[in-house]
């Protein structure tokens, strides 16, 4: 949550917890406890209090007048990153309707206080009445003009995805965890120079290269946008067309943060989306990243069928790549074929290899 908040940019003043059975009606967080953080807000001079949970549009707009100040939840949190991340045209119309859909929720009870305000016989609508008729109208319109732009877009990379389907070239995606590092492996693997921050969502935008495997070809390898826990299902509905190249993969590289306390929760969190978006059935590869700073070495994996399920690498300082590279040559050998990559199988020592046996 707190580098959520940086990557944000946000500087975080204070850090206030608690444990409640049920959240609040109100306010979410109980009356002592928004005491507390108002308290901590005022004598920090808080521009902002940021809730590591969803709010109802009513507890926020209550909590920001208790507050006195802006009050954002994780969704909303989440949105505001992706807004200033988003590069490309597809990536900015994919967050602008997510973040429309999210406001029309809001929007709906925001206004209730004008909505009051009917007229005296309840025949004519008041003037709040007609101001969120507008506002839905043209917000509503606004979300028909972006998802007709974005099914455009979703039509030429379909042209484009047929177009390698009939050259017969396999085709990868990194997916992970934010902060996992796939554009760094991305960049590693196509020796591109992509955008790589210590940062979450550094990347939105699937980008795609192509790669020279000796022996086996030529394939095309797509980096993605980072998954995370709670991921909005407006983002992922707005991102559905990036993660259809996702879905659509023939081996997906799951890259997983191998140094991160967190790592399991992560992979969970990965594949509970990748089954959201009926990806759960892709060949999937898991790339055991950052071994450099999980005191780890490079290998490679087999399970007992000699298929390899796991590659141990580090995309900052180069080891295992090889490894890697040898695996996606032994994949698009096989591909399309009946050689196909098995879904992740817990791990077993027994079942690592070193790596030189691995490449040979
Ligand atoms: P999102 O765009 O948020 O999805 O992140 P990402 O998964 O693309 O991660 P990215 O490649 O941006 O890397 C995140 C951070 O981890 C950067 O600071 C990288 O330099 C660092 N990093 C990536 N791979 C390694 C590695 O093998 N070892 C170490 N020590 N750091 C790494």
């Amino acid at each position: 949550m707190v580098r959520l908040a940086e990557t944000a940019g946000a500087r975080r003043h204070a850090l206030v917890q608690g444990r409640r059975a049920r959240p609040d009606p109100k306010f979410f967080a109980g009356r002592g406890k928004v005491e507390e953080i108002g308290r901590a807000a005022e004598d920090l001079n808080a521009g902002c209090v940021i809730f590591n949970h969803h709010l109802s549009p009513a507890q926020e707009r209550n909590l920001e007048r208790e507050l006195n100040r802006r009050v954002m939840d994780r969704t909303s949190l989440i949105l505001e990153i992706f807004a200033q991340r988003a590069k490309t045209n597809e990536g900015k119309l994919q967050v602008e309707l997510a973040q429309l859909e999210h406001l029309s929720t809001r929007l709906v009870r925001g206004w209730s206080h004008l909505e009051r305000q009917r007229g005296a016989l309840g025949k004519t609508g008041g003037p709040g009445e007609k101001q969120l008729e507008l506002d839905r109208r043209m917000l509503g319109q606004r979300v028909l003009v972006l998802r007709a732009k974005l099914e455009q877009l979703r039509m030429r990379r379909e042209v484009q995805r047929r177009a390698r389907m009939r050259r017969d070239v396999p085709s990868v995606s990194l997916v992970g965890y934010t902060n996992a590092g796939k554009s760094t492996l991305f960049n590693a693997l196509t020796h591109a120079k992509g955008y790589v921050a210590d940062q979450l969502f550094a990347t939105l935008d699937a980008t795609t290269r192509r790669v020279f495997l000796p022996g086996a070809g030529t394939v095309v390898v797509s980096d993605t946008v980072g998954f995370i826990r709670d991921l909005p299902t407006g983002l992922v509905a707005a991102f559905r067309a990036t993660l259809e190249e996702t879905v659509r993969a023939d081996l997906l590289l799951h890259v997983v943060d191998a140094s991160a306390p967190a790592r399991d929760m992560q992979i969970e969190e990965v594949n509970k989306v990748l089954a959201g978006i009926g990806a759960e059935k892709t060949p999937r590869l898991l790339v055991w990243n950052k071994i450099d700073l999980a005191g780890d070495v490079p290998g490679v994996e087999r399970d007992e069928y000699g298929k390899i399920f796991r590659v141990r690498v580090s995309a900052r300082t180069g080891s295992g790549l090889a490894g890697l590279r040898g695996a996606l040559a032994e994949f698009a050998r096989g591909c399309p074929g009946a050689a196909r990559w098995h879904d992740f199988h817990p791990p077993t020592e027994a079942q690592s290899e070193p790596m030189d046996s691995a490449c040979r």
